[in-house]
């Protein structure tokens, strides 16, 4: 199992002041170094942390690889085409929530992302939908030639009891089992942390995790090094 890191929280620090401080992009190289797989960045409408110059320098440095996450608007589809991310995930997102809240309905937004999976596809870019781990869901990201589903975990993390959680994780396996056969690639994430990546790193079938809060939380304490060294360990 892959680990990425989302570093949207480094830039949430530094913009809380205007700052240039954090730089989320020295963040990202540092990352590198401690041995993630790849960084993940929401560009949101707001630009409320990630901005362009850093997608654009991120662009540029990652020795890794890049996994832009974004709504399916024409403005940010635009500027994907012309980054070209290894991977664009496109996520549901409203301006109001703290974080994004949940999977994007394939089903209910057919025609629009099929329309922004053609634009991403036709500028060399590989696509993934964040959607609920539901096999309908999963089926209609096939239809549209999606080349990942990202499965949310929020559930399954937020679970608060033991069988809520197993219930959870057995419709994640379930639905990554699915998406294998249907030829999708498998990514996951949204609340995993140093506790839960135990259990859910057993999902065989799911090819990556992205996590933000549980390692940027912890790196405030011991050092982002550390902090992604214990999760590497524990996922692998
Ligand atoms: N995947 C997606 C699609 C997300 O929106 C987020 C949150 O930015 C994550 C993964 C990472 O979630 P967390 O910060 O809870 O680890």
């Amino acid at each position: 199992m892959r680990f990425s890191l989302n570093i949207d929280h480094i830039a949430v620090l530094r913009n809380a002041r205007a700052e240039t401080q954090p730089d989320p992009v020295t963040a990202a190289l540092l990352a590198e170094q401690s041995g993630i797989d790849g960084i993940v960045v929401h560009l949101r409408e707001d630009r409320r942390h990630i901005n362009e110059r850093d997608v654009r320098l991120l662009r540029e440095l990652l020795t890794t690889k890049l996994d832009l996450e974004m709504a399916a608007t024409d403005e940010i589809i635009k500027i994907a085409c012309d980054i070209v991310p290894e991977l664009a995930t496109i996520v549901p997102e409203k301006r109001q929530e703290l974080t994004t809240e949940g999977g994007i309905s394939v089903i209910d937004n057919i025609i629009r992302l099929k329309s922004a999976i053609k634009d991403l596809h036709n500028a060399d870019v590989e696509v993934s939908l964040f959607i609920e781990p539901d096999i309908d869901q999963i089926d209609a990201a096939a239809e549209i030639n999606s080349d990942y589903i990202e499965i949310h975990t929020g559930v399954f993390a937020n679970a608060i009891s033991e069988e809520e959680q197993f219930d959870e994780l057995e419709k994640i396996r379930l639905a990554a089992k699915h998406a294998k056969k249907l030829g999708l690639g498998v990514n996951a994430g949204h609340g995993l942390n140093y506790q839960n990546i135990k259990i859910f790193k057993e999902l065989t079938d799911i090819d990556e995790v992205s996590i933000g809060q549980a390692v940027i939380a912890r790196a405030v304490f011991v050092g982002l090094n550390e902090a992604i060294k214990e999760m590497i360990n524990l996922i692998r």
